[in-house]
Protein backbone atom coordinates (compact mmCIF):
# COMPACT_ATOMS: atom_id res chain seq x y z
CA UNK A 1 0.00 0.00 0.00
CA UNK A 2 0.76 3.42 -0.82
CA UNK A 3 2.38 5.37 2.16
CA UNK A 4 2.52 9.22 3.10
CA UNK A 5 5.89 8.71 4.87
CA UNK A 6 7.38 8.11 1.47
CA UNK A 7 6.49 11.43 -0.27
CA UNK A 8 9.61 13.03 -1.72
CA UNK A 9 7.74 16.20 -0.67
CA UNK A 10 5.57 16.32 2.45
CA UNK A 11 2.78 18.73 0.98
CA UNK A 12 -0.73 17.23 0.38
CA UNK A 13 -2.56 19.33 -2.18
CA UNK A 14 -6.15 19.83 -0.82
CA UNK A 15 -8.98 18.51 -2.12
CA UNK A 16 -10.74 21.41 -2.96
CA UNK A 17 -14.77 20.56 -4.00
CA UNK A 18 -16.59 23.10 -6.15
CA UNK A 19 -14.49 23.83 -8.92
CA UNK A 20 -10.43 24.58 -8.12
CA UNK A 21 -9.03 21.67 -7.87
CA UNK A 22 -8.93 20.06 -11.41
CA UNK A 23 -7.30 16.84 -12.85
CA UNK A 24 -4.16 19.24 -13.60
CA UNK A 25 -3.56 20.39 -10.14
CA UNK A 26 -3.80 16.99 -9.22
CA UNK A 27 -1.31 15.98 -11.50
CA UNK A 28 1.47 19.20 -10.95
CA UNK A 29 1.39 18.17 -7.25
CA UNK A 30 2.34 14.59 -7.21
CA UNK A 31 4.42 15.09 -9.94
CA UNK A 32 6.57 17.87 -7.64
CA UNK A 33 7.04 15.19 -5.13
CA UNK A 34 3.86 15.73 -3.30
CA UNK A 35 0.16 14.20 -2.82
CA UNK A 36 -2.37 15.70 -5.35
CA UNK A 37 -6.06 14.79 -4.25
CA UNK A 38 -8.93 14.91 -6.23
CA UNK A 39 -12.04 16.21 -4.99
CA UNK A 40 -15.72 13.84 -5.19
CA UNK A 41 -17.41 16.57 -3.19
CA UNK A 42 -20.65 17.45 -6.00
CA UNK A 43 -19.67 15.66 -8.66
CA UNK A 44 -21.19 13.04 -10.27
CA UNK A 45 -19.53 9.51 -10.09
CA UNK A 46 -19.15 9.43 -13.83
CA UNK A 47 -17.57 13.09 -13.63
CA UNK A 48 -15.29 11.73 -11.11
CA UNK A 49 -14.05 8.61 -12.18
CA UNK A 50 -13.22 10.39 -16.10
CA UNK A 51 -11.31 12.86 -13.71
CA UNK A 52 -9.61 9.71 -11.72
CA UNK A 53 -8.39 8.63 -15.70
CA UNK A 54 -7.63 11.92 -16.70
CA UNK A 55 -5.21 12.33 -13.65
CA UNK A 56 -4.20 8.60 -14.82
CA UNK A 57 -3.86 9.39 -18.09
CA UNK A 58 -1.13 12.27 -17.20
CA UNK A 59 0.88 9.66 -16.27
CA UNK A 60 0.27 10.29 -12.30
CA UNK A 61 -0.56 6.54 -10.71
CA UNK A 62 -0.10 7.99 -6.21
CA UNK A 63 -2.40 10.42 -5.74
CA UNK A 64 -6.06 10.45 -3.26
CA UNK A 65 -9.87 11.24 -3.95
CA UNK A 66 -11.57 12.84 -1.19
CA UNK A 67 -15.43 12.29 -0.39
CA UNK A 68 -18.04 13.56 1.44
CA UNK A 69 -19.54 11.05 4.74
CA UNK A 70 -23.27 11.67 4.28
CA UNK A 71 -24.95 13.48 7.46
CA UNK A 72 -26.63 11.22 10.02
CA UNK A 73 -29.09 13.72 11.13
CA UNK A 74 -31.93 14.29 8.98
CA UNK A 75 -32.64 17.81 7.45
CA UNK A 76 -34.75 20.21 9.14
CA UNK A 77 -37.26 21.68 7.02
CA UNK A 78 -38.63 24.50 9.81
CA UNK A 79 -35.13 25.84 9.96
CA UNK A 80 -34.53 25.61 5.96
CA UNK A 81 -37.98 27.32 5.36
CA UNK A 82 -37.10 30.19 7.97
CA UNK A 83 -33.84 30.54 6.22
CA UNK A 84 -35.54 31.10 2.86
CA UNK A 85 -37.69 33.14 3.51
CA UNK A 86 -34.73 35.46 4.65
CA UNK A 87 -33.05 34.76 1.44
CA UNK A 88 -36.59 35.48 -1.05
CA UNK A 89 -35.77 39.19 -1.81
CA UNK A 90 -32.18 38.89 -2.29
CA UNK A 91 -32.69 35.97 -4.28
CA UNK A 92 -35.89 37.80 -6.59
CA UNK A 93 -33.10 40.80 -7.05
CA UNK A 94 -30.72 38.81 -9.03
CA UNK A 95 -33.91 36.90 -11.19
CA UNK A 96 -33.09 33.81 -9.18
CA UNK A 97 -36.66 31.98 -8.01
CA UNK A 98 -34.97 29.86 -5.24
CA UNK A 99 -36.04 25.80 -4.73
CA UNK A 100 -39.22 24.53 -2.58
CA UNK A 101 -38.37 23.26 0.80
CA UNK A 102 -39.80 19.83 -0.06
CA UNK A 103 -36.86 20.10 -2.93
CA UNK A 104 -34.31 20.74 -0.61
CA UNK A 105 -34.30 16.96 1.25
CA UNK A 106 -31.34 14.43 2.66
CA UNK A 107 -28.87 13.87 -0.45
CA UNK A 108 -25.48 11.71 -0.31
CA UNK A 109 -23.67 12.86 -2.82
CA UNK A 110 -23.84 9.50 -4.31
CA UNK A 111 -21.58 7.83 -1.72
CA UNK A 112 -22.07 4.23 -2.12
CA UNK A 113 -21.44 4.99 -6.23
CA UNK A 114 -18.18 6.73 -5.39
CA UNK A 115 -17.17 3.75 -2.53
CA UNK A 116 -17.77 1.06 -5.10
CA UNK A 117 -15.58 3.45 -7.75
CA UNK A 118 -12.88 3.94 -5.64
CA UNK A 119 -12.27 0.03 -4.99
CA UNK A 120 -13.03 -0.60 -8.83
CA UNK A 121 -10.05 2.02 -9.21
CA UNK A 122 -7.99 0.75 -6.77
CA UNK A 123 -7.41 4.53 -5.65
CA UNK A 124 -3.63 4.51 -3.53
CA UNK A 125 -5.38 7.36 -0.93
CA UNK A 126 -8.87 8.01 -0.41
CA UNK A 127 -9.84 10.77 2.32
CA UNK A 128 -13.46 11.56 3.84
CA UNK A 129 -14.79 15.15 4.84
CA UNK A 130 -17.87 15.60 7.01
CA UNK A 131 -17.62 13.04 9.00
CA UNK A 132 -16.18 9.44 9.45
CA UNK A 133 -17.22 6.24 7.46
CA UNK A 134 -18.04 3.14 9.49
CA UNK A 135 -15.57 0.48 10.22
CA UNK A 136 -17.24 -1.96 7.17
CA UNK A 137 -16.29 0.74 4.52
CA UNK A 138 -12.99 1.24 5.73
CA UNK A 139 -12.05 -2.31 5.24
CA UNK A 140 -14.09 -2.89 2.07
CA UNK A 141 -11.60 0.36 0.87
CA UNK A 142 -8.48 -1.54 2.87
CA UNK A 143 -8.88 -4.45 0.98
CA UNK A 144 -9.34 -2.78 -2.53
CA UNK A 145 -5.21 -1.60 -1.52
CA UNK A 146 -6.74 2.01 -0.73
CA UNK A 147 -4.92 3.97 2.08
CA UNK A 148 -7.91 5.55 3.92
CA UNK A 149 -7.89 8.94 6.39
CA UNK A 150 -9.79 10.78 7.48
CA UNK A 151 -10.17 14.26 8.22
CA UNK A 152 -10.74 15.41 12.05
CA UNK A 153 -11.25 18.74 14.26
CA UNK A 154 -11.13 17.33 17.44
CA UNK A 155 -8.94 14.54 19.46
CA UNK A 156 -12.22 12.81 20.21
CA UNK A 157 -13.03 12.73 16.43
CA UNK A 158 -9.37 11.40 16.12
CA UNK A 159 -10.06 7.86 17.97
CA UNK A 160 -13.38 7.45 16.89
CA UNK A 161 -11.68 7.48 13.26
CA UNK A 162 -8.37 5.28 14.44
CA UNK A 163 -11.31 2.91 16.08
CA UNK A 164 -13.16 2.47 12.42
CA UNK A 165 -9.52 2.01 11.20
CA UNK A 166 -8.15 4.79 9.54
CA UNK A 167 -5.01 4.48 8.05
CA UNK A 168 -4.00 8.10 8.60
CA UNK A 169 -5.61 11.64 9.62
CA UNK A 170 -5.91 15.08 8.39
CA UNK A 171 -6.38 17.13 11.49
CA UNK A 172 -7.72 20.36 10.45
CA UNK A 173 -7.10 23.84 12.38
CA UNK A 174 -9.79 26.59 13.11
CA UNK A 175 -7.73 28.68 10.35
CA UNK A 176 -8.40 26.58 7.45
CA UNK A 177 -9.94 28.09 4.38
CA UNK A 178 -13.28 26.05 3.14
CA UNK A 179 -15.83 23.87 5.01
CA UNK A 180 -14.20 22.68 8.76
CA UNK A 181 -14.74 19.03 8.57
CA UNK A 182 -16.87 18.70 12.08
CA UNK A 183 -18.46 15.41 12.52
CA UNK A 184 -22.00 16.72 13.89
CA UNK A 185 -22.77 19.65 11.17
CA UNK A 186 -24.85 21.14 13.86
CA UNK A 187 -21.66 22.06 16.72
CA UNK A 188 -19.78 25.17 16.66
CA UNK A 189 -16.33 24.65 14.64
CA UNK A 190 -13.58 23.88 17.23
CA UNK A 191 -11.34 26.86 17.60
CA UNK A 192 -8.18 25.29 19.29
CA UNK A 193 -5.40 26.19 17.63
CA UNK A 194 -3.73 23.96 15.09
CA UNK A 195 -0.79 23.39 17.27
CA UNK A 196 -2.59 22.22 20.25
CA UNK A 197 -4.70 20.30 17.97
CA UNK A 198 -1.74 18.30 16.55
CA UNK A 199 -0.07 17.57 20.33
CA UNK A 200 -3.65 16.53 21.57
CA UNK A 201 -4.43 14.00 18.63
CA UNK A 202 -0.45 12.75 18.44
CA UNK A 203 -1.15 11.95 22.58
CA UNK A 204 -4.49 9.83 21.79
CA UNK A 205 -3.91 7.93 18.41
CA UNK A 206 -0.81 6.64 17.07
CA UNK A 207 -1.21 7.20 13.09
CA UNK A 208 0.02 9.27 10.63
CA UNK A 209 -0.92 12.59 10.57
CA UNK A 210 -1.18 15.29 7.75
CA UNK A 211 -1.60 18.92 9.48
CA UNK A 212 -4.21 21.67 7.40
CA UNK A 213 -5.12 24.80 8.16
CA UNK A 214 -3.76 28.29 7.25
CA UNK A 215 -0.14 27.12 6.28
CA UNK A 216 0.97 28.91 3.63
CA UNK A 217 4.62 29.65 4.07
CA UNK A 218 7.94 27.26 4.13
CA UNK A 219 8.64 28.43 8.07
CA UNK A 220 5.38 27.62 9.14
CA UNK A 221 5.07 24.22 6.99
CA UNK A 222 8.46 22.82 8.78
CA UNK A 223 6.94 24.57 12.23
CA UNK A 224 3.89 22.02 11.77
CA UNK A 225 6.07 19.31 10.68
CA UNK A 226 8.64 19.63 13.42
CA UNK A 227 5.39 18.87 16.24
CA UNK A 228 5.37 15.28 14.57
CA UNK A 229 2.93 15.41 11.72
CA UNK A 230 4.83 13.59 8.59
CA UNK A 231 2.90 16.34 5.78
CA UNK A 232 0.89 19.57 5.44
CA UNK A 233 -1.73 19.85 3.93
CA UNK A 234 -2.26 23.21 2.18
CA UNK A 235 -5.68 24.79 -0.09
CA UNK A 236 -5.95 28.00 -0.41
CA UNK A 237 -2.39 28.94 -1.05
CA UNK A 238 -2.86 26.60 -4.40
CA UNK A 239 -6.50 29.03 -5.07
CA UNK A 240 -4.38 31.23 -7.68
CA UNK A 241 -1.91 28.43 -9.73
CA UNK A 242 -2.47 28.32 -12.98
CA UNK A 243 -3.90 24.89 -12.63
CA UNK A 244 -6.22 25.60 -10.13
CA UNK A 245 -9.58 26.29 -11.62
CA UNK A 246 -10.79 29.03 -9.15
CA UNK A 247 -13.57 31.19 -10.37
CA UNK A 248 -11.99 34.56 -11.51
CA UNK A 249 -13.53 36.66 -9.53
CA UNK A 250 -12.79 33.74 -6.01
CA UNK A 251 -9.14 34.25 -7.37
CA UNK A 252 -8.95 38.00 -7.53
CA UNK A 253 -10.25 38.60 -4.41
CA UNK A 254 -7.57 36.42 -2.56
CA UNK A 255 -5.35 39.57 -4.08
CA UNK A 256 -7.60 42.01 -3.45
CA UNK A 257 -6.04 44.86 -0.99
CA UNK A 258 -9.78 45.76 0.00
CA UNK A 259 -10.31 42.38 0.90
CA UNK A 260 -8.84 42.25 4.66
CA UNK A 261 -10.82 39.26 6.89
CA UNK A 262 -11.95 35.65 7.01
CA UNK A 263 -15.16 34.49 8.52
CA UNK A 264 -16.59 31.42 9.27
CA UNK A 265 -19.90 31.32 7.92
CA UNK A 266 -23.28 28.86 7.46
CA UNK A 267 -24.60 31.25 4.85
CA UNK A 268 -23.71 29.55 1.78
CA UNK A 269 -24.32 25.67 2.64
CA UNK A 270 -25.32 24.89 5.90
CA UNK A 271 -22.04 23.80 7.32
CA UNK A 272 -19.81 26.12 8.91
CA UNK A 273 -16.72 27.37 6.35
CA UNK A 274 -13.88 29.87 6.27
CA UNK A 275 -14.63 32.55 3.28
CA UNK A 276 -13.66 35.87 2.75
CA UNK A 277 -15.72 38.55 4.12
CA UNK A 278 -18.10 39.88 1.71
CA UNK A 279 -21.66 41.59 1.86
CA UNK A 280 -23.24 37.94 1.66
CA UNK A 281 -21.36 36.93 4.57
CA UNK A 282 -22.43 40.15 6.25
CA UNK A 283 -26.08 39.81 5.45
CA UNK A 284 -26.73 36.17 5.89
CA UNK A 285 -24.31 35.02 8.40
CA UNK A 286 -26.46 35.53 11.05
CA UNK A 287 -30.00 34.28 10.03
CA UNK A 288 -27.73 31.12 8.40
CA UNK A 289 -29.06 27.74 9.55
CA UNK A 290 -27.03 24.49 9.92
CA UNK A 291 -28.98 22.35 7.45
CA UNK A 292 -26.47 20.66 4.89
CA UNK A 293 -27.17 20.35 2.16
CA UNK A 294 -30.03 21.31 1.87
CA UNK A 295 -28.60 25.40 2.35
CA UNK A 296 -26.02 24.26 -0.17
CA UNK A 297 -28.77 23.58 -2.42
CA UNK A 298 -30.99 26.56 -1.57
CA UNK A 299 -27.87 29.05 -2.15
CA UNK A 300 -26.51 27.56 -5.48
CA UNK A 301 -28.87 29.68 -8.04
CA UNK A 302 -28.03 32.30 -6.06
CA UNK A 303 -24.19 31.66 -6.34
CA UNK A 304 -24.63 30.56 -9.75
CA UNK A 305 -26.12 33.88 -10.47
CA UNK A 306 -23.52 35.85 -8.66
CA UNK A 307 -20.54 34.16 -10.37
CA UNK A 308 -18.95 36.84 -11.35
CA UNK A 309 -19.68 39.11 -7.94
CA UNK A 310 -17.41 38.46 -5.43
CA UNK A 311 -19.95 39.84 -2.98
CA UNK A 312 -22.29 37.32 -4.06
CA UNK A 313 -20.53 34.41 -3.84
CA UNK A 314 -18.30 31.80 -1.55
CA UNK A 315 -14.67 33.35 -1.49
CA UNK A 316 -13.88 30.17 0.63
CA UNK A 317 -9.94 31.22 2.54
CA UNK A 318 -7.76 30.69 5.16
CA UNK A 319 -6.03 32.86 7.24
CA UNK A 320 -3.12 32.49 4.62
CA UNK A 321 -4.65 33.96 1.73
CA UNK A 322 -2.13 36.53 1.21
CA UNK A 323 -0.12 34.28 0.27
CA UNK A 324 -1.72 32.62 -2.66
CA UNK A 325 0.15 33.85 -5.93
CA UNK A 326 -0.23 33.04 -9.68
CA UNK A 327 2.55 30.63 -10.31
CA UNK A 328 2.86 26.64 -11.32
CA UNK A 329 1.33 24.40 -8.53
CA UNK A 330 4.72 22.64 -8.73
CA UNK A 331 6.20 25.63 -7.54
CA UNK A 332 3.73 26.32 -4.48
CA UNK A 333 4.08 22.80 -2.73
CA UNK A 334 8.14 22.52 -4.06
CA UNK A 335 7.99 26.35 -2.10
CA UNK A 336 6.62 24.40 1.24
CA UNK A 337 8.51 21.76 0.89
C1 LIG B 1 -11.78 26.26 -1.93
C2 LIG B 1 -11.65 25.16 -0.93
C3 LIG B 1 -12.37 23.99 -1.10
C4 LIG B 1 -12.22 22.93 -0.18
N1 LIG B 1 -12.88 21.75 -0.39
C5 LIG B 1 -12.60 20.67 0.40
C6 LIG B 1 -13.10 19.38 0.07
O1 LIG B 1 -13.80 19.18 -0.91
N2 LIG B 1 -12.78 18.35 0.90
C7 LIG B 1 -11.98 18.51 2.01
O2 LIG B 1 -11.69 17.55 2.71
N3 LIG B 1 -11.48 19.73 2.33
C8 LIG B 1 -11.77 20.80 1.54
N4 LIG B 1 -11.22 22.02 1.84
C9 LIG B 1 -10.41 22.16 3.08
C10 LIG B 1 -8.99 21.67 2.84
O3 LIG B 1 -8.93 20.27 2.80
C11 LIG B 1 -8.02 22.12 3.95
O4 LIG B 1 -8.47 21.70 5.21
C12 LIG B 1 -7.77 23.61 3.98
O5 LIG B 1 -7.66 24.12 2.69
C13 LIG B 1 -6.52 23.91 4.75
O6 LIG B 1 -6.43 25.27 5.06
P1 LIG B 1 -5.81 26.36 4.07
O7 LIG B 1 -6.88 26.61 3.07
O8 LIG B 1 -5.57 27.52 4.96
O9 LIG B 1 -4.57 25.79 3.45
C14 LIG B 1 -11.36 23.09 0.95
C15 LIG B 1 -10.64 24.28 1.10
C16 LIG B 1 -10.76 25.30 0.18
C17 LIG B 1 -9.94 26.56 0.37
Amino acid sequence: MADLRDLDVPVVAAPMAGGPTTPELVIAASTAGGLGQLAAGYLTPERLASDIAAVRDGGTDTFGVNIFVPETEPVNRDAVARYRDRLLDYAASLGVELPAVEELGDDDDRFDAKIALMCDERIPFVSFAFGCPSADTVDELRRHGCNVGVTVTTEDDASRAAEAGADWLCVQGPDAGGHRSVFDRRTEPPTQPLDDLVRAVLARVDLPLVAAGGVSTRDRAGEVRSLGPVAVQVGTVLLRTHEAGTKPAHADALADPARTETVVTRAFSGRPARALRNRFTDEFTDAAVAEYPAVNKLTGGIRRAAATDPDGINLWAGSGFRDAAVESAADTIRRLG
